[in-house]
């Protein structure tokens, strides 16, 4: 199993539950209001670690509550966080969430995670040194995954970029990631063109962009330029929130020589993590995945 480096976000997840999203200017009353631990970066650090691989973290939280019950649970997940640093200038990065129907919608305050700077990751560039794959994503400073992409290039190591939230990026960056991983969305601000152009954008980059989309599964394009479609595994959902995320810890955890292999083995594990409340309550073991794959019995499609 693979040693995964992850450089990233950690945040506080405050989720309320509605039954419908509030208008502009409307207030509802709230079914229940529960913290869970959250952050594209732990959040992926926590799904590659429940799946077996050791799993390092390189990321920043405020000296506060917050900051310290995060850092303890990441832990206790078994992540090595003597690279998560405590910045005594921010509070801890924190995610207003609110999920209706099992959808959700989320505001994120940085705080610390936007004090990650690029000298910290040169600080922690032994990590680098000993990880198989490193992860990224956008919740951190554009400057320090820069930094990430440099010292992954440096140590010969694959660089996994979760594109969320999603910027355009320099050329510079692109060229040191060995896989991006959008969304449609995401691909078309990456790209600056229409989301329905996927399919091209997807052939024009074979085996360098891995698109998720939702209940249509995954697609990725073969070093011939053919579409290779991963489908999604039909669940019924709680909530839907650090699904992207476990995908991409699962990828990481899986990474290899087989992208179509990763990529079923990562759609069956976001497929898991709706199943349960909370980023990363329904993040599947390795066992419970191989439970899940051994049992599944895909639906005939409809015709
Ligand atoms: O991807 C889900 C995550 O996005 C949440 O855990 C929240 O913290 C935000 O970063």
């Amino acid at each position: 199993m693979n040693r995964v480096l992850v450089v990233g976000s950690i945040n506080m997840d405050l989720v309320v539950e509605t039954e419908k999203f509030p208008a502009p200017g409307e207030t509802l009353l709230g079914q229940r209001f529960r913290t869970f631990p959250g952050g594209k970066g732990a959040n992926q650090a926590v799904a590659a670690r429940r799946l077996g691989a050791q799993v390092a973290m390189i990321g920043c939280v405020g000296a506060d509550a917050f900051g310290r019950e995060l850092t303890a649970q990441l832990e206790g997940e078994g992540i090595d966080v003597r690279h998560v640093r405590v910045d005594v200038a921010s509070s801890t990065g924190v995610a207003a969430i609110t999920v209706s129907q099992a959808e959700n919608s989320i505001v994120v305050v940085p705080g610390a995670n936007h004090a990650l700077s690029p000298d910290d990751v040169l600080a922690a560039e032994q990590a680098f040194r000993e990880a198989d794959v490193v992860i990224t994503q956008l919740e951190i400073p554009l400057e320090t995954v820069e930094a990430v992409a440099v010292l992954a290039e440096r140590h010969g190591k694959p660089l996994i970029l979760n594109p969320a939230p999603a910027i355009p990026l320099p050329a510079t960056l692109c060229e040191r990631v060995t896989l991006l991983t959008p969304n449609e969305h995401e691909l078309s601000i990456l790209s600056s063109v229409s989301c329905d152009a996927w399919r091209d954008q997807l052939a024009a980059h074979p085996g360098r962009v891995l698109m998720t989309r939702g209940s249509d599964g995954a697609w990725f394009a073969g070093s011939d330029g053919t579409l290779h479609h991963q489908p999604s595994f039909k669940v019924d959902a709680v909530d839907t929130t650090g699904a992207g995320d476990t995908f991409n810890g699962a990828l990481a955890a899986f990474w290899g020589s087989d992208l179509a292999l990763a990529a079923r083995l990562a759609c069956a594990a976001g497929a898991l993590s709706v199943t349960r409340a909370g980023a990363q309550g329904g993040m599947p073991t390795d066992e419970e995945l191989q439970r899940f794959l051994e049992a599944w019995r895909p639906v005939p499609e409809a015709g």
